[in-house]
């Protein structure tokens, strides 16, 4: 169990507007071997959102890397059967979620262990099941973020902060921590993203998967803001 220290990030929850938020966990999270310890993990709840219900929606899902599911942001949002999810993930790289405002990434199986020492445990669920979801918001002022396909990386086009093709802050720009995430969780065999709750990126200096780049980035601003 992880917790962190508490800075608030309910900016980003504009859809719980009607169920103020609090704070679920404090503390200090512990360093997993070998990487930089997790000082400012934190999560924020939506307190009505204690469960979430089984959906039999059906997602529809385009060819070009983009699903669209049931439900709206500030919601469990419902973006279809697993290995359908999964599925296309793969064949995307990197599959955008509109409805949720985030990015899900295939998060290698190798390193799960690993990241679950640095990742809150409301987060463990998403790394069994393989998936990462990226809250879209750069750390920094909030620019969305793109992905890099040449690079496999997220590239803020703002002040050029960038992030692993797993959201991890990389030495580039002036982002004070990794992307946040919405935990991912599985309901009646269907993936569903729990955008009620958004939860703090890891910190500076985390790089769980020894990330390199597929390439060349497609953002160069050298000297930042
Ligand atoms: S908003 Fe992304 S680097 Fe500034």
């Amino acid at each position: 169990m992880l917790g962190g220290a508490l800075v608030a990030i309910g900016a980003g929850l504009t859809g719980c507007s009607a169920n103020p938020l609090t704070v679920e966990s404090t503390g200090t999270a512990p360093a997993a071997a070998g990487h930089t310890p997790a000082t400012t993990l934190v999560v924020v709840t939506d307190p009505a959102a204690s469960s979430i219900p089984a959906t039999t929606a059906a997602a529809s899902t385009t060819t070009e890397g983009v699903v669209f599911p049931f439900g709206n942001f500030g919601e469990p949002i419902d973006v279809g059967p697993l290995e359908e999810v999964l599925a296309d993930i793969d064949a995307a790289v990197k599959l955008y979620v509109p409805n949720a405002r985030a990015w899900l990434v295939h998060y290698p199986p190798e390193h799960v262990d690993a990241a679950k020492g640095v990742y809150q445990e409301v987060l463990h669920e998403g790394l069994d099941l393989g998936i990462l979801a990226l809250y879209q918001k750069c750390t920094h002022l909030g620019c969305r973020v793109p992905e890099c396909a040449q690079s496999g990386q997220f590239e803020c086009p703002c002040h050029g902060s960038k992030y692993t093709g797993y959201g991890e802050k990389l030495p580039e720009g002036p982002a004070p921590r990794g992307l946040d995430l919405i935990p991912v969780r599985l309901a009646g065999g269907h993936v569903v993203l729990d955008s009620r709750l958004i939860v703090q990126g890891p910190p500076i200096g985390t790089d769980v998967t020894g990330w390199e780049p597929l390439g060349p980035g497609c953002v160069n601003i050298p000297n930042g803001p």
